[in-house]
């Protein structure tokens, strides 16, 4: 039966497809357990779920460790008590969004800024259930999204140069020459690589650099999908021959 919804009901469609998609991921929360509280525009309609159902009593006894400064914000806002990590090192179940999806459940995240504390919190996680609507799926990871790399400012632009020797036309994120900050003070560039043919091996190469804190390729992390489109909801586990999260793509 499809959870009955928090949230006012929004004209906007492709919003409407988020809010289905997030608050159907809130049937697999149960009281007692710490939760990973992932960022974006689809993600914060679990927040708010969860919320109402905190406050109708549904639920109880959960904690969440926030993916950014603006979800943790959020979720005090709604009654979703706040964690960390340090304190709740192993987490049960993380409900966050992404921006490019394909068919092995491979992700690119980050289009928020906040990929460095969602990968973290994702492989902190037993369970990482991604809510998207059906827009962000894809055959190959990069023919919708760039993929966001977080670097410290510290010599940026050596790593621009360096991921421009990887094929990348790079923009730093930002607005009117400033630079957008991440939560931990660094940037982001967002890498156009187009179809990426070896997404694991350019995840070596950019995790092998030094100034590069964080990429938005998360491979093999995410264990469930949910996508809604306009003809419904759909759950998709990961198969178990899925690429894992390291290597195994090739050339
Ligand atoms: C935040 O840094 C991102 O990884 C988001 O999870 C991703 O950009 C999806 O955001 P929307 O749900 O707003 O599309």
């Amino acid at each position: 039966m499809p959870p009955s919804s928090s949230s006012p009901p929004t004209a906007d469609p492709l919003a409407a497809l988020k809010q289905q998609a997030a608050e159907q991921a809130v049937a697999f929360v149960q009281s007692g357990m710490i939760l990973g509280l992932g960022a974006g525009s689809t993600a914060v309609f679990a927040l708010r779920r969860i919320g109402q159902l905190l406050a109708e009593g549904a639920l109880r006894d959960l904690v969440g460790v926030p993916c950014s400064l603006q979800v943790e914000a959020e979720a005090r806002r709604v009654g979703i008590p706040v964690t960390s990590l340090d304190d709740h090192p192993a987490l049960d179940l993380t409900i966050d969004g992404a921006d490019e999806v394909d068919p092995h459940l491979n992700l690119i995240k980050g289009g928020g800024g906040a990929l460095l504390r969602e990968k973290i919190v994702a492989q902190a996680s037993q369970r990482e259930i991604i809510v998207v609507d059906e827009g962000k799926l894809s055959p190959h990871l990069g023919v919708k999204w760039a993929v966001p790399v977080e670097v410290v400012p510290f010599a940026w632009r050596a790593q621009v140069r360096f991921l421009e020797g990887l094929g990348a036309r790079v923009v730093r994120r930002g607005r009117d020459g400033e630079a957008y900050h991440t939560d931990q003070g660094n940037f982001i560039l967002d890498c156009y690589f187009g179809p990426l043919a070896a997404p694991a091996r350019l995840a070596h190469q950019l995790a092998d650099r030094a100034g590069i804190v964080e990429h938005g390729l998360f491979l093999g992390l995410a264990t469930d999908l949910i996508v809604a489109g306009v003809a419904g909801i759909q759950h998709r586990r990961r198969p178990p021959s899925a690429p894992p999260a390291s290597g195994g793509m090739g050339g």
